[in-house]
């Protein structure tokens, strides 16, 4: 084949984007997550980014990193079997582990790869994997590239999950795998149930809480605290991209499983660590979570009920749940992408999720509002959401 041929195989269809008139994918953006950031040079209220305590700006933040890498320069050029693994990183693990109440953690560089390695270093071809339906991407690409038996399960679904698991017999093990809060949905996993079932039909739960974390519970610990779950025996995967305001993704649990995944998970043995000024600023904002946990979440939960009662008002379809974000039911790829543009057009940054990140005609457009923003700045949105449902 010409190599000219090969390429064009990629070519890619935009025609949505042209028939709307707006692509809302790679957006330029030209400042940090200020009160208002600069999207190719214009004022927007970002309601996209996962920035959901605010504090990806925070000064304190910032001055930790700074400091990292000023004592560390940018980066250890080395994965954290080598040459990554400084006094930062291993301190991170530990707070992090007493911050979830698990045993141990590892940090990767991000939770895709932290999903995406997990599964084919703690399952084997006789097992099975029960999973939500709506899971992740990298739980999906994690869970397949496992080579073992897989079933979905109806949304948050237990009579069908326990369903399943009844008619799961003859495989060595039985895992479940789901996340605390899906964010497409705006929904939260009954997982305390879950885990119940787990313990019923002796099969190991694994959670991915990368929007629950440093959002769900009563200090912010995430889903586990949320629904009084204790003495977790499974697997837990969380974001620090997210509420913790930097980048980066974990595991924990048992020592047992952390310490195989330490030299097996080739995800984290071959891929250079997190810079300093990353794991420092994780730091620097589980500091700030644990003093002023209860502040800022108010302030984030106040600023959702604000935009939840404009999207009703303006007639739009939504969830009310505890989930800390909006997330609309835009219907069909165009009404979807359509509503973006509306909403961008007006000065408002959203996330808006076509097929195949949701089911085909279940668009979804998420909104969320940091604890970062201003009162005047929710009012203005607030606003400009009630003006576009009235259109
Ligand atoms: C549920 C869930 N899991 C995992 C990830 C990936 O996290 P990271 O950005 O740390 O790779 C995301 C990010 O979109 C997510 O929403």
């Amino acid at each position: 084949m010409y190599l000219r041929d090969y390429y064009n195989r990629f070519s890619l269809d935009k025609s949505l984007a042209e028939v709307v008139g707006h692509n809302p994918y790679y957006l330029r953006i030209d400042s940090g997550l200020d009160e208002k950031i600069l999207v190719n040079g214009q004022e927007m209220i970002d309601l996209a980014s996962n920035n959901y305590l605010g504090l990806a700006t925070d000064a304190r933040v910032k001055q930790a990193a700074v400091e990292a890498i000023q004592k560390y320069g940018v980066s250890l050029c080395g994965t954290p079997i080598a040459t990554g693994y400084i006094d930062l990183y291993q301190r991170l693990e530990e707070r992090l582990s007493s911050f979830v109440g698990l045993e141990e953690t590892l940090i990767l560089p991000s939770c895709y790869q932290a999903n995406n390695g997990l599964f084919s270093c703690i399952t084997s071809s006789q097992d099975l994997i029960v999973v939500d339906r709506f899971a992740h991407s990298s739980l999906i690409q994690g869970i397949k590239s496992a080579g073992c038996k897989i079933r979905p399960f109806l949304h948050n679904n237990l009579e069908h999950l326990e369903g399943i698991l009844q008619r799961s017999t003859g495989y060595r093990q039985v895992f479940v795998v789901t996340e605390s809060v899906f964010s497409t949905e705006g929904s939260i996993a009954p997982f305390k149930e879950i885990v119940q079932l787990c313990e019923n039909y002796h099969a190991m739960p694994v959670i991915d809480d990368s929007h629950g974390i440093g959002v769900l519970g009563k200090s912010g610990q995430g889903i586990l605290e949320e629904q009084g779950i204790e003495g977790y025996q499974g697997v837990y995967t969380a974001s620090l991209g997210k509420s913790l305001a930097n980048s980066g993704g974990i595991i924990s649990g048992k020592k047992k499983l952390i310490d195989h995944l330490k030299y097996y998970c080739p995800h984290l043995v071959y891929s250079t660590a997190l810079t300093p000024a990353v794991l420092a600023g994780t730091e620097a904002v589980l500091d700030i979570i644990r003093s002023e946990f209860g502040v800022i979440k108010n302030r984030m939960v106040t600023y959702q009920q604000k935009i939840y009662e404009s999207l009703v008002e303006g007639g739009f379809a939504v969830l009310q749940g505890k989930a800390p974000l909006n997330s609309i039911q835009s219907g069909s790829k165009e009404a979807t992408l359509i509503l973006a543009k509306k909403l961008y057009e007006r000065g408002i940054i959203s996330t808006p999720f076509i097929e195949p990140s949701v089911p085909i005609n279940e668009g979804r457009v998420r909104l969320i509002a940091g604890a970062n923003l201003t009162r005047d700045t929710i009012a203005e949105a607030t606003g400009i959401i009630r003006r576009i449902g009235d259109l």
